[in-house]
């Protein structure tokens, strides 16, 4: 077995290196990628949803516990009709057509975000995936689709003031672990690191509440030309940093 003092390229370092357990993904810069080749934007959506298949695949491979990755914000419905309807379609064929490869791969599938405004269909493949990936116990793929943390914290908050309005809870009880086991999905850890492509450097209504001590690697690389070199230099980058929560080193 390599050691990290053989280890030569960066891929080997992040492979002898243990891979952070969550690692959150906003995956920008598929519609820079497609303009800059001269192609409609769906090209990058589709290069995309290629780059979401090898990254999962290698998350899998180096023992990732969770990868949560940014496929639809609140905020994307502002979009032209026809790009949503894109999104929408490759959604629906990621979820047909990967997850037979992804329950083999031992991958089970969680979602976060709110349902009722997707489609019946997607809500059904959603469905059918969760059930049949649900005793996996490989890598826990997150897709947050129709997400907006903000929306989530004000839900939570909105359901804690129902248990005390219900007398099922006292204010005094309400603290931080009670918050967030009211949050989406409760019984995944926070994101270590959240990695954003396309060298924008903002969270955009993305996990706010989980990333309170994520490490954040901003990179240039559009997400279409994200690959396995790249994640290996972010996890690279992530185990440079140091983590201290707010203690003293
Ligand atoms: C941001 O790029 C990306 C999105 C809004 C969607 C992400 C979707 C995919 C990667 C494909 C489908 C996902 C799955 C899980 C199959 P942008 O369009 O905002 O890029 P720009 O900032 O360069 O315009």
């Amino acid at each position: 077995m390599l050691v990290a003092e053989e280890a030569e390229t960066i891929a080997e370092l992040a492979d002898v290196a243990s891979p952070p357990a969550h690692i959150a993904i906003i995956m920008d810069g598929n519609g820079r990628w497609a303009k800059k080749r001269l192609l409609p934007r769906v090209a990058g959506h589709r290069k995309g949803a290629e780059v979401v298949r090898k990254c999962v695949r290698e998350c899998s491979r180096i023992g990732v516990k969770y990868l949560t990755l940014y496929a639809f914000s609140s905020e994307n419905w502002k979009r032209p009709e026809e790009e949503v309807k894109d999104l929408m379609g490759l959604l629906k064929h990621y979820l047909n057509n990967e997850i037979d490869q992804l329950h083999e791969q031992n991958v089970r599938l969680r979602f976060m975000g709110g349902r009722e405004r997707l489609s019946p269909s997607i809500n059904e493949l959603i469905t059918s995936a969760e059930q049949k990936t649900l005793n996996n116990n490989g890598l826990q793929l997150v897709l947050a689709l129709n997400y907006g943390s903000q929306a989530e914290i004000v839900m939570a908050a909105r359901e804690l003031a129902r248990e005390v309005a219900e007398g099922r809870l006292s204010p005094d009880e309400i603290d931080e672990k009670t918050f967030a086991e009211h949050l989406y999905l409760p019984d995944i850890p926070d994101p270590d690191v959240i990695i954003r492509t396309s060298g924008e450097q903002r969270l955009s209504n993305f996990l706010l509440w989980q990333a309170a001590y994520s490490e954040f690697i901003f990179v240039e690389t559009l997400w279409p030309d994200f690959d396995e070199n790249s994640l290996s230099q972010a996890i690279c980058e992530y185990h440079k940093r140091e983590r201290r929560y707010g203690a003293r080193p």
